[in-house]
């Protein structure tokens, strides 16, 4: 003999199969969030970390740092031209990607290929000769100085 439901049951199923449809629209296995204004919200899963590449005392005023960029694997130049103000630029050539070198004594870079000369300070070629090849500096690096630590983004 067949069950018979009052109307009471079947009302209650009803609801709460609604219910259940409803809860698995509103699931979401990513960690994503949607505002009400259909914008999305993502949480990085990490924040970047700063690379310690050298520490200050590595670098006295008015010399230059040789490192290699964490996030290049290329050598890099850090030089403190004034106290308390460092500055870095990547070893890269504009011109055709030579490595540059630094000259002893922090005043400039060179490169032996093509003989490009770059201002220590700017970064920018610094010649006629060298203007003629590339009117790009070289590539600046940004450091943060956290007490004696230099580091990398
Ligand atoms: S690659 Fe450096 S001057 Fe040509």
């Amino acid at each position: 003999m067949a069950k018979q439901f009052d109307r009471r049951q079947v009302l209650s199923a009803g609801v709460a199969g609604v219910a259940i449809v409803g809860l698995a629209a509103c699931s979401d296995s990513d960690s994503d969030e949607t505002t009400e204004q259909g914008l999305t919200n993502t949480t990085p899963t990490s924040m970047p970390t700063n690379k310690v590449v050298a520490k200050t005392t590595d670098v006295p005023v008015g010399s230059v740092f040789k490192f290699n960029d964490p996030n290049t694997g290329i050598p890099a130049y850090i030089l403190q031209p004034a106290a308390g103000t460092f500055i870095a630029y990547s070893s890269k050539c504009t011109h055709q990607g030579c490595i540059v070198e630094a000259y002893p004594d922090a005043s400039g870079f060179s490169c032996a290929c093509h003989g490009a000369k770059y201002d220590s300070v700017t970064g920018a070629p610094d010649e006629v000769t060298s203007k003629t090849l590339t009117a790009t500096p070289l590539a600046k690096i940004s450091l943060t100085i956290a007490g004696d630590q230099i580091s990398v983004a």
